[in-house]
């Protein structure tokens, strides 16, 4: 049984973080829950219980063995290093600590290994990445793979609680034909699409802070070294476009894959039925796929339009769908911490 802390458990992925970790009887000694102090004193349930948010300070980590923390990066900056020296191990869902070669970067489908080599901190990966690489995974190590473009379609719920929220009210306004004061999202998003709002480089010297190559956003790159990291391969070729959708809770992926030997699309079947974490659903005769609307609120990666790509040589594409709250976030970290 464990003292855990949730650290934003007032946003998605917090308020997710509580029913998973419900759904799957994680053996809790005492559950604390951390925000900002706009939340202090507010009561949120867990198993029938009223527990209080409590402001996040440094001296919060007291007595707490596991802390589970989705509040954003420069919060994990700033206080999780005073979560590590209370001795609590810490599972971070933010970007801050992924890259940092102290630090494992663990999807439990592929690298489960990874954990044992923790010194206080664990990385939950970037939601995007995750959901690809559950499905990718297996087909790599059957097949190896040379190549792989992948574009995304991404939910509200990447930007948060206020985000999604954002989304409901702008969609019922200009239904309406009111305008609607965003604060979250930079361009219209109700009826509308854009490129991710990710920090971009557009190569100037002021934006050498920027973690993308010139002419990328940092979610792009956070799919291309992320990847490399959780493969432990960095001469795979992966290349990203990320896109924001007016979709509530679920990534999806269009992935186009080129394999380093051939393979028929049967032995793809076949691998990716056994997969872990990935669900196969087609309906072909009804031209029905994996929809967003499918993923939301489930654990599986869903996986759909699997064909031969014409164009070139031991080529495939495939349609990912994925919840991004759960395993792009909150059920990753539980599955980490179930590990630990
Ligand atoms: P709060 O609700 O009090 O603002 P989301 O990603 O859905 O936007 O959620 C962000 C989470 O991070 C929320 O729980 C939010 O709490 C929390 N948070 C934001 N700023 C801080 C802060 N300065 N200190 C602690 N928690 C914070």
């Amino acid at each position: 049984m464990k003292n855990v802390a949730i650290a934003g458990a007032t946003g998605a992925v917090g308020q997710e973080l509580l029913s998973i970790l419900a759904e799957r009887n994680f053996p809790i000694k005492s559950l604390k829950l951390l925000a900002s102090s706009r939340s202090a004193g507010r009561k949120i349930k867990f198993k029938g219980e009223d527990i209080t948010v409590q402001e996040l300070r440094h001296d919060s980590f007291d007595g707490v063995d596991l802390v589970l923390s989705s509040a954003g990066g420069s919060i994990s900056k700033e206080y999780m290093p005073s979560a590590v020296k209370a001795g609590a191990v810490v599972v971070d869902n933010t970007s801050y600590f992924r890259m940092n070669p102290e630090v494992p970067l663990v999807v439990p489908e592929i690298n489960p290994q990874e954990i044992k080599k923790h010194k206080g901190i664990i990385a939950n990966p970037n939601c995007s990445t995750i959901i690809m690489l559950v499905p990718l995974f297996p087909l790599y190590k059957a097949f190896g793979i040379e190549r792989v473009q992948a574009c995304t379609y991404q939910a509200s719920s990447g930007a948060g609680a206020t985000a999604m929220e954002e989304l409901r009210l702008e969609c019922a306004a200009l239904a309406e034909g009111k305008t609607f004061k965003r604060t979250v999202i930079p361009h219209q998003y109700a009826f509308n699409l854009f490129p991710h709002n990710s920090s971009y480089n557009d190569g100037s010297p002021d934006k050498s802070a920027v973690h993308a190559p010139t002419g990328y956003c940092e979610e792009e790159w956070k799919m291309i070294a992320e990847t490399h990291k959780i493969f432990g391969d960095s001469s795979l070729r992966v290349n990203a476009t990320c896109v924001r959708v007016p979709v509530l809770r679920a990534h999806s992926e269009a992935l186009n894959i080129r394999f380093s030997k051939k393979v028929s699309i049967s032995d793809i079947y076949g691998i990716l039925r056994e997969a872990p974490g990935v669900e196969i659903l087609e309906e072909p005769s009804k031209n029905r796929w994996p929809m967003p609307i499918d993923a939301s609120g489930k654990d599986p990666v869903l996986v759909g339009r699997i064909r031969v790509d014409q164009s070139q040589e031991n080529t495939f594409d495939m349609w990912v769908v994925g919840d991004q709250i759960r395993k792009g976030a909150a059920l990753n970290a539980v599955q980490i911490a179930e590990l630990l």
